[in-house]
C-alpha cells in the first residue's frame, strides 16, 4: 500500500495534460519547424499569465528535437535559454553560449562573444532558439523595451536566421513588436489563457485536467472529480491556473502518503489547499462541506478569476482601467 501511495505521488509530479490548448499550440509549432527553414526563420510567441503552463508547453513541444554528440562534436537542433531579469546584450550572448556548451561563456569582448556564438549556432546545426521569459526584456521601472538586449537578439538573427520560439507574459508581445527581426518573422501569437469556468470549451478542458490527475491517483478512493459541482470546487480553489491545479493534487498526494490514507476525500483537498496557497488566507475553503458553492456562484467565480493577479491588476479588472493593466504588463 505504501508503494502504491509513493507511486501515485510520483505520477502526479510527472503528470502532463495534453489540453486542447496544447494541441492548438502544437499545430502552430509544427508550421514553425517545417516552414521556418523555407522562410528564412519564423517566430512564434506563446503568451499567457504566470503559471498557466508556458514553459512546460515549450518543453513538451521541443521534446523530439535531438541533441547528441559524435566525433564531429555537438549537434543540437534546439537551444533554450531563460532571459535573465534586466538583461544586457552580453547577458544574452553568455546565456546562449552556456546553453551551447561553451566552457567559458564570459570569455572575450562583446563582439568576440557574438562571433563565437554565431559560429557555435552554425556548427551545431541549431534550427530553433527558445527564449523563455521574454518579458524580462521590458524594464519594469521605466516601462521600456531594453534596447541593448533586443538589439542582441536582432544581431544574432541577422547573422544566423533560424526560427525562434518565445514564451512570456503580455509584455513579451511588446518585445516582439519592437524588434524588426522578430516582427517580420512573427506568426500569430498563441495565447495560453487560464481556464475559464464560464466558457464551455475551457470548462471542458479544465475537467479533462482533473480527469488526468484522477488517473495519476489511481489506487485511491477519490471524490467524483468529473461531476460538475465537484469540479467547480476545484475551479474556485485554483482560479483555473494550471500550476495551482497541479500543486493541489501534489499536496493532497503527499498528505495521503504521510497519513497512510486509502482515500483522498474533500477533507484532504481542504487541508492541501490551505497549506499550498497564499490565496487561501483570503478565500473561503471551497472544499469544506458546509460551504455551498452554488450560492452566489457568479461572485465566487469572479473572485476566483482574480486569484494570482498582481494587486493593481485586481483593481484594474474591477474598474476597467486599461493603463493599469499595461503598467503591470498584462
Ligand atoms: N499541461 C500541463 N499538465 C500538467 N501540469 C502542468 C501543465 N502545464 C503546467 N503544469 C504545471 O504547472 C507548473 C507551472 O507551469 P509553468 O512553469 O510552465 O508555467 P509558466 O506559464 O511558464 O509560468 P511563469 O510565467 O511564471 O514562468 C509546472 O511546474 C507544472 O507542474
Ligand atoms: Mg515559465
Amino acid at each position: 500500500m505504501s508503494e502504491m501511495r509513493q507511486a501515485a505521488l510520483d505520477r502526479v509530479a510527472k503528470t502532463f495534460v495534453r489540453t486542447s490548448e496544447c494541441h492548438e499550440a502544437e499545430e502552430s509549432f509544427d508550421k514553425l519547424m517545417s516552414l521556418g527553414p523555407l522562410a528564412g526563420g519564423l517566430c512564434l510567441l506563446i503568451c499567457g499569465e504566470s503559471g498557466v503552463g508556458k514553459s512546460t508547453l515549450v518543453r513538451w513541444l521541443t521534446r523530439n528535437l535531438k541533441t547528441f554528440r559524435d566525433e564531429a562534436g555537438w549537434s543540437r537542433s534546439v537551444v533554450c535559454i531563460q532571459i535573465p531579469t534586466s538583461p544586457t546584450a552580453i547577458g544574452i550572448f553568455e546565456a546562449l553560449l552556456a546553453a551551447l556548451g561553451d566552457p567559458k561563456p564570459s570569455r572575450g569582448t562583446r563582439s568576440m562573444k557574438k562571433r563565437r556564438l554565431v559560429k557555435m549556432l552554425r556548427d551545431q546545426g541549431v534550427k530553433l532558439i527558445v527564449l523563455d521569459d521574454l518579458q524580462h526584456v521590458v524594464d519594469r521601472t521605466s516601462d521600456r523595451v531594453i534596447f541593448d538586449a533586443s538589439e542582441a537578439i536582432k544581431e544574432i538573427l541577422i547573422d544566423c536566421p533560424v526560427s525562434v520560439l518565445c514564451a512570456g507574459l503580455a509584455d513579451a508581445e511588446r518585445v516582439v513588436g519592437s524588434n524588426e527581426q522578430l516582427t517580420r518573422r512573427h506568426m500569430s501569437t498563441v495565447y495560453l489563457p487560464r481556464f475559464d469556468w464560464q466558457c464551455k470549451k475551457s470548462k471542458h478542458s479544465f475537467i479533462g485536467v482533473l480527469k488526468a490527475f484522477e488517473s495519476s491517483l489511481k489506487g485511491y478512493d477519490l471524490p467524483e472529480l468529473l461531476n460538475e459541482s465537484v469540479a467547480l470546487r476545484f475551479y474556485l480553489a485554483t482560479g483555473g491556473i494550471m500550476d495551482f491545479v497541479f500543486k493541489l493534487f501534489l499536496f493532497a498526494a503527499q498528505i495521503a502518503l504521510e497519513k497512510k490514507l486509502s482515500a483522498i476525500g474533500p477533507g484532504v483537498f481542504a487541508e492541501a489547499w490551505k497549506m499550498a496557497f497564499l490565496h487561501s488566507a483570503k478565500f473561503e475553503n471551497p472544499f469544506l462541506g458546509n460551504v455551498d458553492v452554488e450560492q452566489s456562484v457568479k461572485d465566487r467565480i469572479e473572485r476566483a478569476k482574480r486569484i494570482n493577479l498582481p494587486p493593481c491588476m485586481t483593481l484594474a479588472r474591477s474598474t476597467g482601467a486599461k493603463d493599469r493593466l499595461r503598467k503591470v504588463g498584462l
